[in-house]
């Protein structure tokens, strides 16, 4: 399916050289990034009683601050508000927008360079939608998978999700600094392919290389920068509700 869709890249070269120059940036993964509030809250010192994942963010493989004169507009999602307060909500500063708005300069406009993500209401809207769909917190409820004081092992949180979805997720993790030989179940990323189907989050793509500096830089200094991919051999714990 790639294969073919990169033919069809190089059959519409000989078409309209247009075409490919504004797809020559294009993305070819999106990472639909959930986290757990209570592990959040604990590496940055915040305050949440949110007892289900919400979403950290839509990022796409490719790119950061694409764009920074398409200024982040908070009344184009007025409509979404509601559940973006109860979805996507801002844990650090809770009853503002400042969340969305770096999510939205730093990954947002970059996903905008496909156009079914092409303004600021596509972008929270599809976020949205997946998060909906994929129904992570849920999933895990069902396979049993729940906050708790026992510990469970990466691979049996990792076999719950590719059983349910057929893909591989990211797993990643906090690490406690009061008892190092536990970690933190922190991030849960589901992957995606431009069309919206679900994609194994390792896929890796040869036009990954030229934006592999800037993607680990940015990483570095991102807000959740505590988390890392976990550790195999060691017990995860998922807190409960504090
Ligand atoms: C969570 O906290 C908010 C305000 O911080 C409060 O309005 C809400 O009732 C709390 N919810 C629960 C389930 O305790
Ligand atoms: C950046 O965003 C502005 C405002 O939406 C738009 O006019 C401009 O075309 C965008 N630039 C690129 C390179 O997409
Ligand atoms: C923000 O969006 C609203 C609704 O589309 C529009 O009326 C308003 O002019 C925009 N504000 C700015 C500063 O662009
Ligand atoms: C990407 O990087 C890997 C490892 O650094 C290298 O083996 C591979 O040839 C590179 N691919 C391209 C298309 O540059
Ligand atoms: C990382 O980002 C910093 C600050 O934005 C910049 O000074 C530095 O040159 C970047 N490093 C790389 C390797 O891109």
């Amino acid at each position: 399916m790639r294969l073919c869709s990169l033919l069809l890249l190089c059959l519409a070269a000989t078409w309209s050289s247009t075409f490919v120059i504004s797809h020559a940036h294009m993305w070819n993964k999106l990472i639909l990034t959930h986290h757990w509030p209570n592990t959040f809250c604990r590496v940055e010192h915040c305050h949440s009683n949110l007892s289900y994942w919400t979403l950290h963010g839509l990022w796409p493989d490719k790119g950061m601050n694409c764009n920074s004169s398409w200024h982040f507009n908070a009344s184009q999602i007025e409509d979404l508000l509601p559940d973006m307060k109860q979805s996507w909500p801002d844990l650090l500063h809770p009853s503002t927008t400042k969340f969305w708005k770096y999510e939205w300069y730093k990954h947002g406009t970059c996903a905008a360079e496909a156009s079914s993500l092409d303004s600021q209401h596509k972008y929270f809207s599809k976020g949205l939608e997946l998060y909906h769909k994929a129904d992570l917190h849920s999933i895990l409820n069902k396979f049993g998978i729940t906050p708790s004081e026992t510990y469970y092992s990466i691979s049996q949180i990792e076999g719950v999700i590719e059983n349910f979805y057929g893909v591989k997720p990211k797993i990643q993790c906090a690490h406690s600094s009061k008892n190092v030989d536990v970690q933190l179940l922190g991030q849960i990323e589901i992957c995606f392919d431009p069309d919206f189907t679900l994609l194994d989050c390792e896929k890796q793509f040869s036009t990954e290389n030229a934006s592999k500096v800037n993607w680990d830089n940015a990483t570095a200094v991102d807000k959740a920068s505590e988390f890392s991919v976990c550790d195999r051999d060691a017990p995860v714990y998922y807190p409960p509700d504090p």
